[in-house]
């Protein structure tokens, strides 16, 4: 039988914190070649080096069957019209689909099927469940005027794969329109 503390575990739906496990926490800096608008982005950089958002996860590394969860918190703001973002990862064991549970704020996920390039914007809010396939990469935005905390559960193996993404972005750009988020091509995306 796992000890108490690996079966129950206490988490803050409003500051995104996990009790004792540390937060990976992720500045503008760290977030380079995620914004399409690179002027916007060196230009906030100058102003400072704010933090963007954080997660504690815990993994077990255990058998096949096992489960990994996190809480992460994304800070509101934008950069030009894009809003405050992750990094996005594909899991480096594809196969592996996450559940996103929205805990506070308000927040949308840009879903790309890794095989097909197509994409969709989801919302991610309070109430609300989101299913991540495998093979889909996947980003979450902070598109309200509160911190955006969410819970993602997923396979214990299913590990990231940022390298994918940090190659090629995705293809998808969730920008604000008419005071929406709104999902457009990144290609064809004018600044
Ligand atoms: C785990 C997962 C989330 C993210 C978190 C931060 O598979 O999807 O816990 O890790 O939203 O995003 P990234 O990892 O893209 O920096
Ligand atoms: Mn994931």
């Amino acid at each position: 039988m796992l000890a108490i503390d690996e079966i129950l575990s206490r988490y803050d739906p409003s500051t995104g914190a996990l009790d004792g496990k540390p937060a990976v926490r992720r500045h503008l800096a760290d977030l380079r070649g995620c914004f399409a608008d690179v002027r916007a982005y060196e230009s906030a950089l100058e102003r400072g080096n704010p933090l963007v958002y954080s997660v504690a996860a815990v993994e077990p590394a255990r058998g096949e069957g096992d489960l990994g969860y996190g809480i992460g918190l994304i800070v509101p703001g934008k950069v030009g019209r894009e809003y405050h973002m992750t990094k996005g990862h594909l899991h480096a064991w594809r196969p592996a689909a996450e559940f996103y549970f929205g805990l506070s704020g308000e927040g949308v996920m840009l879903l790309e099927d890794e095989a097909t390039g197509a994409s969709r914007m989801v919302r991610l809010r309070p109430h609300e469940a989101v299913y991540v396939p495998g093979h889909t990469a996947h980003r979450t935005m902070n598109v309200g005027a509160v911190p955006l905390t969410y819970l993602g559960v997923y396979p214990a193996r299913a590990g990231h794969d940022y390298g994918a993404i940090a190659e090629r972005n995705f293809r998808g750009l969730v920008v604000e329109s008419g005071g929406q988020p709104t999902l457009v091509d990144r290609a064809s995306f004018i600044p």
